[in-house]
């Protein structure tokens, strides 16, 4: 990978090989909203090891599912040619309740130099002033009974 690309390479821990797609999971941005698993059980399975298996469903579904994240703790690339994900033309903030802001679009995550941690089209970032991850939340908020 180039040097020039390095910084916006995700901090990717694990990848899950299906047909056309590969999925890549970032535990330390997963805060188990499980809309993977509500959307495709099949494939996201907490109860077992490992909990997802791309081969059990269609690429394009996987990508869905993958989309519903909110963190962006899931990702995926396709392999199949089709396209990857693509940001909306706006970007949303949705505030959970006595939790993150989600926002979804087209989003740079900078320090506060400037420089480009992160590019993403979703994350969840920290509200409460208390993740241990910040600028993303880590779900410290539960732990302290955060409320907005
Ligand atoms: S909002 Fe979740 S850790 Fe702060």
């Amino acid at each position: 990978m180039a040097e020039a690309e390095e910084r916006y390479r995700r901090d990717v821990s694990r990848t899950y090989r299906g047909e056309g797609i590969v999925v890549l999971w970032e535990p330390k941005l997963c805060i188990h909203i499980t809309n993977c698993i509500r959307h495709l059980p099949q494939v996201f399975n907490a109860g077992v090891r490992p909990w997802i298996d791309a081969s059990a469903a269609s690429a394009e579904e996987i990508a869905a599912a993958v989309e519903s994240c909110p963190t962006g703790a899931l990702s995926y690339e396709r392999t199949d040619g089709a396209p990857g994900e693509q940001a909306g033309e706006t970007t949303t903030v949705e505030p959970r309740t006595n939790g993150p802001l989600f926002l979804r679009g087209r989003i740079e995550v900078r320090d506060p130099s400037g420089r480009v941690l992160r590019t993403a089209t979703r994350v969840a970032l920290c509200r409460c002033g208390y993740s241990g991850n910040k600028p993303y939340c880590d779900l410290s908020h539960r732990a302290i009974d955060f409320k907005a």
